[in-house]
């Protein structure tokens, strides 16, 4: 595997190349990513990942300077799966000068549930990976449901900006007991970490009565926030959207059988947890 810093190399190494399939990842690489190299490889060839701790998408009370980085076991990882180019730029490499042009989500769909929560941070992720993808110029990339508005939004500016790539979707990585593997999950104690997977079991719960036929959405909004709360998480949003735009349902959606997604931001202790499932 080669590992390239800067952009001009990147370039150098992948000119000519017509299928690249991309993972962009910020590293502590687990088996949910993993699972992404996998799928890359089903749609492209060669495969590129990326490792870099995006700046502009955290907030300033936020975790960028405590991010797990594990490059040197992160590259072992990625040699095995036969990843062709890793790309890891410093930040001088990736944002030389101040980055001033930003890609702004519109506002339903990047002011919403994540968005509302964490100003901001759809700003800082569209702006990386169109600028990943200038410098990959991937013609797949892979992004996981577990980051389901994410994986919309991205999805959306591709299409909006007649980007040449495509964005494959990725089933979300669970372990045994159903919490979605996440970077974010080792901030928690081996209490909170036994506790975690409720935040699975609750929308799973959610699933079943909207399956069952109950659809007052507000109401099992509610009570799943309420029984999170009641065994110490602090929930900042438990929400039944439509999948096609990620926007609340109207009764006729409902009737109609729409199809749905419950989303969920909840943190226990001190670390913030989402998880999400199609309904
Ligand atoms: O999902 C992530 O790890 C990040 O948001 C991404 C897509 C690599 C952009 O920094």
């Amino acid at each position: 595997m080669k590992i390239i810093s800067s952009i001009d190399d990147l370039r150098d190494q992948l000119r000519g190349q017509l299928r690249t399939a991309f993972v962009p990842t910020m590293g502590n690489l687990h088996d949910g990513h993993l699972s992404l190299m996998r799928l890359a490889k089903k749609h492209g060839d060669p495969i590129v990942a990326s490792i870099f701790v995006n700046r502009l998408q955290f907030g300033p009370n936020e975790d960028f300077d405590k991010y797990p980085r594990t490059f040197a076991a992160d590259v072992e990882k990625l040699e095995k799966e036969g990843v062709y180019v890793l790309f890891a730029p410093t930040e001088k490499d990736l944002y030389p000068e101040q980055q001033e042009f930003r890609v702004q989500p519109p506002e339903n769909l990047g002011n919403t549930l994540e968005g509302e929560f964490r100003p901001g941070f759809f700003t800082g992720v569209t702006t990386v990976v169109l600028k990943l993808f200038s410098c990959v110029q991937p013609s797949v990339s892979v992004f996981g449901k577990k980051d389901y508005q994410q994986l919309m939004i991205v999805r959306n500016m591709c299409r909006q900006f007649a980007l040449p790539t495509e964005i494959i979707a990725a089933e979300t990585f669970r372990a045994d007991d159903g919490l979605a593997l996440s970077s974010r999950n080792m901030y928690l104690s081996p209490q909170e970490r036994a506790e975690a997977p409720r935040l699975a079991q609750v929308l799973n719960a959610v699933a079943a009565e909207v399956r069952a036929g109950h659809l007052d959405v507000s109401m099992l909004e509610q009570k799943a926030m309420t029984e999170l709360a009641a065994h110490g998480w602090q929930p900042d949003y438990i929400s039944i959207r439509r999948r096609a735009d990620l926007q609340p349902p109207s009764a006729g959606d409902l009737h109609r059988g729409e199809l749905l997604v419950v989303l969920a931001a909840a943190r226990l202790g001190v670390t913030r947890l989402i998880d999400n499932l199609e309904i």
